[in-house]
Parts: C-alpha cells; structure tokens; sequence
C-alpha cells in the first residue's frame, strides 16, 4: 500500500473554493478580481470550472469593465455579440443584459437567455465559456438555472449513448431572433441581413467531448438545437424533445440566486443555462463577456 502523495501547493491560500451540493457548481470566497492574479490560482479558477461548469466568485463590487475584459481573456479570445446595440459604450466585448429603459430605448438585451441555451452553440466554434457580472440586482427575482448535460448524459441508458453518439444537429440564431421578438417584440431587434449572413445555422455532434476533461456531454439545446440531420423530422422532433425533457430535470439543476457583487463564470461545453427573468418593474443589469471555444468534437465512432 503508498500513501497518498501530496504535492505541495504553491498557489495562495487567499481564497477558498468549496463546491455547491449537486452535480454542478462551485463557490469562490475571498479573492478579489480587481487585483492581479498570479497564473497558479487562475489556473484553479479554470480546472474548477472544467469540472463543476459553473463557477460563482462572490464579492466582486470593484471590478471595472477593463478588469472583467482582461479576466475573461485570460481564458480565450472574446467573442464580439451580434446584438450591437448591446455593447457596453466603449467596450464592444461586453454585452448589456439589462431590462432598464432609459430615454425610451432599452440598454441592454431585456430577454437574454429566456429559453434553455448555450451560448453561441449556433456558431461554427461556440463560445468556451461567459463571465457574467452582476450590476444592478432585484432582491429575490432574476434566477439563473444552470443544467449539467454531462450529468444528464451519464443518467442515460447506455445503448441510448451510443444511439446518440453517432448523431449530429443544426443549431441556429436567426430563427430563434425571431420566434423570441414575437415574444418580447421591438426590445428585441431584428437582424439585418448582414448580421443574419453572419450566423448561418451549423452542424455539431448531438455528443460532443470536453476538450479538458474527456467526459462526455449532450451538445443540445432547446432555445438553439433546431433538428437532428440524421432522422426525418418527425423522429427528429419526438427524439430532441425527450432529451430537452430529461435534460431539466432538478437533480441536472443548479440554480443561481444573484448578490449583488457575484461574478459568475460558466462552461458552455458541457451545459445549458435558462434566464427564470424579472417583473418589468424591477431593474437588473448585468455585464457578459464572451469567451471563444474550440469546434466540438464527438466520440470517435468505429
Ligand atoms: C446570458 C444569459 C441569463 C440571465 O447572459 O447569456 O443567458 O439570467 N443570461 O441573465
Ligand atoms: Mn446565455
């Protein structure tokens, strides 16, 4: 029998990451984003997001714009959002998710995330991750719901899995635009034509590997995940149902319930995230960065 070898850990002490009870989720206590981070307790940061998907850094009241921007890219390029008119005045990287009126024009996109997503899945490379930082928050209003498609593919059964490891699905934005300004109508804006060219819709596999961890997850969602290119549509839309429906079960959730000062970064690899949303007159006002990911990669297939 060897005992446990402990490798001495050389990265500060200054904060504490403790995990959210469930399959998802974790906590990060005491660090401040606002001062420089040494590379060692970034790197933490980033492996527990690979394995909890989502990671909730309390206290954040002082970080700037600038200060999130250059957070964020430390793990990737930033994306730039197709919603122009969202972007934080000077810093196209940040995106407003806010429902404030302010000299009868929305801020910020009102309805973001109203519908289970992962964000940018309808891009050819989707996002990484986003870091969302909470401004102005309404006191018991404006959850989060986050569900791990890691988990949720684990609960399958096997021949299920492997059903489903040889299927690929289209994932598209335009579409989506518009069945939500039905919804929400002129607070969302159209796309031009130019912005529609800019997403035109893509192919990913219905299974898709962590690129850091290995573990398996599904790569679908019901606000983007349009159908299945394998089946004929029928099959399709019964098949993509079910898996949305056993997607959102409680036991896949974690559910986020913003302070005022939260940071909340998550993994879009390996999970989707639904807006709950906020009686209009309450304000919230929130600050996403967006960070570029790699092209999804299936289980290989013999
Ligand atoms: C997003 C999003 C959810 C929320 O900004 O990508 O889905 O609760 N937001 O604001
Ligand atoms: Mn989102």
């Amino acid at each position: 029998m060897t005992a446990a070898v402990r490798t001495p850990d050389t990265s500060s002490d200054a904060f504490e990451i403790r995990e959210i009870p469930g399959v998802l989720g974790a906590e990060v206590i005491g660090l401040d984003l606002s001062q420089p981070l040494p590379e060692s307790d970034f790197l933490r940061i980033r492996r527990t997001l690979a394995e909890r998907q989502v990671v909730v850094v309390r206290g954040q009241g002082d970080l700037t714009p600038e200060q999130h921007i250059a957070f964020s890219r430390r793990f990737g390029p930033l994306e730039i959002h197709i919603q122009h008119h969202f972007h934080l005045a000077g810093h196209p990287e940040i995106l407003v998710v806010s429902n404030v009126i302010e000299n009868g024009k929305p801020i910020g996109l009102a309805d973001a995330g109203r519908y289970w997503h992962s964000d940018l899945s309808y891009m050819a490379l989707p996002s990484l991750g986003s870091l969302l930082h909470a401004r102005e928050i309404p006191e018991g209003a404006g959850d989060t719901l986050f569900a791990s498609l890691a988990a949720a593919y684990e609960a399958l059964p096997e021949e299920t899995q492997r059903r489903l490891q040889t299927l690929t699905a289209e994932h598209g934005y335009a579409a989506r635009n518009r069945a939500q300004q039905a919804v929400t109508g002129q607070l969302r804006p159209g796309l031009t034509a130019e912005q529609e060219a800019k997403v035109p819709p893509v192919i990913h596999p219905v299974v898709r590997v962590h690129p850091e961890t290995g573990r398996p997850s599904l790569f679908i969602s019901e606000g983007f995940t349009s159908r299945i290119v394998e089946l004929p549509e029928e099959e399709s839309r019964a098949l993509l149902a079910e898996l949305f429906a056993h997607s959102i079960q409680d036991r896949f959730i974690y559910r986020h319930r913003w302070r005022p000062d939260d940071l909340v970064i998550w993994d879009n690899r390996q999970g989707i995230h639904l807006a709950t949303g906020v009686p209009p007159d309450v304000r919230r006002t929130l600050y996403r960065t967006t960070v570029q990911g790699d092209k999804p990669q299936g289980i290989a297939t013999a």
